[in-house]
């Protein structure tokens, strides 16, 4: 079969199941592949591919044609312009939390400093930040143990193993340091939202990583109890929230002696990220 013909047929079966970047998904899956940029595989799309190729790129288009998220099929995400591992342990990282990461990195601007991960996830938030602050380090933790492999594994990949340090633990059981800084981007969405998530999220991202409890503010209230006990004296906690979520998470961080120090806003002017010094 040629290549023209192979994506033709990819990205037909993902249109009859629904996925509306049916042609750029057949793309994506066998530019992965044959391991060639897309715009290689359109300029030769001529040329013939063996059966091999054939039969993997048929089970990619059937698990995607179900609505599995590209990046747990090709087993990767960008963020911050690096590739990082993720599978179905862990969130696949989000554009709006590297507004978080990039907020951060300007406040810290360069300075010595000890982080600690809430719920780390891909290790995308820690790694980032340690990967443009070369004299920080850090901690990040997980309740869920498959996911602190992939934090491991991609701490590894970037090399960036001397300063970041992971542990399968709840933020219940976090003491014993004092933090320069803690970020997360905690479990936030209501537990009743669940079933209205899109089914690429629902169906196939981990629930510990998106349910927040009735209000959404389950996760995200034990993050900021738990901070007051373990950030050193004007330390700064940074929060990724939910749409809708700043009004009450504002009230919690006031009625906990915190300070609210920045806002940072997605393209659709909502607020979803809170730096607060305490
Ligand atoms: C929204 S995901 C964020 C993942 C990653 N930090 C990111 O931004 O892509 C939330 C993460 O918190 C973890 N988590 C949930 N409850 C936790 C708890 N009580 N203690 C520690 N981690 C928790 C989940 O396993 C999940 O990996």
């Amino acid at each position: 079969m040629i290549i023209s013909d192979l994506l033709n047929t990819g990205s037909k079966i993902l249109k009859n199941n629904k996925i509306k970047t049916h042609r750029i998904d057949s793309e994506i899956i066998l530019s992965d592949i044959l391991k060639l940029q897309r715009e290689k595989i359109i300029i030769d799309s001529d040329k013939e591919v063996s059966k091999k190729i054939v039969n993997h790129f048929n089970k990619l288009i059937t698990r995607r044609s179900t609505s599995e998220p590209l990046a747990y099929i090709l087993k990767n995400k960008e963020f911050w312009s690096k590739n990082f591992f993720v599978n179905r342990n862990t969130l696949i990282p989000r554009p709006e939390t590297e507004l978080l990461c990039d907020t951060i990195i300007k406040v810290l601007k360069n300075k010595q400093s000890h982080i600690l991960d809430i719920g780390t996830g891909t290790g995308c938030i820690l790694l980032s930040i340690l990967s443009e602050i070369k004299k920080a380090k850090g901690i990040g933790v997980d309740i869920s143990k498959k996911a602190i492999q992939v934090a491991k594994k991609n701490s590894h990949n970037l090399k960036l193993n001397k300063r970041a340090k992971f542990f399968t633990r709840s933020l219940n059981d976090v003491y014993n340091y004092k933090f320069d800084l803690i970020v997360s981007n905690p479990p936030y969405i209501k537990t009743s939202d669940i079933k209205n998530l899109s089914d690429d999220v629902r169906k196939f991202e981990p629930k510990i990583a998106l349910d927040g409890g009735k209000d959404g503010l389950d996760v995200i209230k034990k993050v900021i109890y738990k901070s007051k006990t373990i950030l050193k004296k004007l330390g700064l906690l940074a929060l990724e929230i939910g749409y809708g979520q700043h009004y009450k998470v504002s009230q919690i961080l006031k009625k906990q002696g915190f300070r609210e120090e920045l806002l940072v806003k997605d393209n659709r002017n909502n607020i979803r990220c809170i730096l607060a010094r305490f």
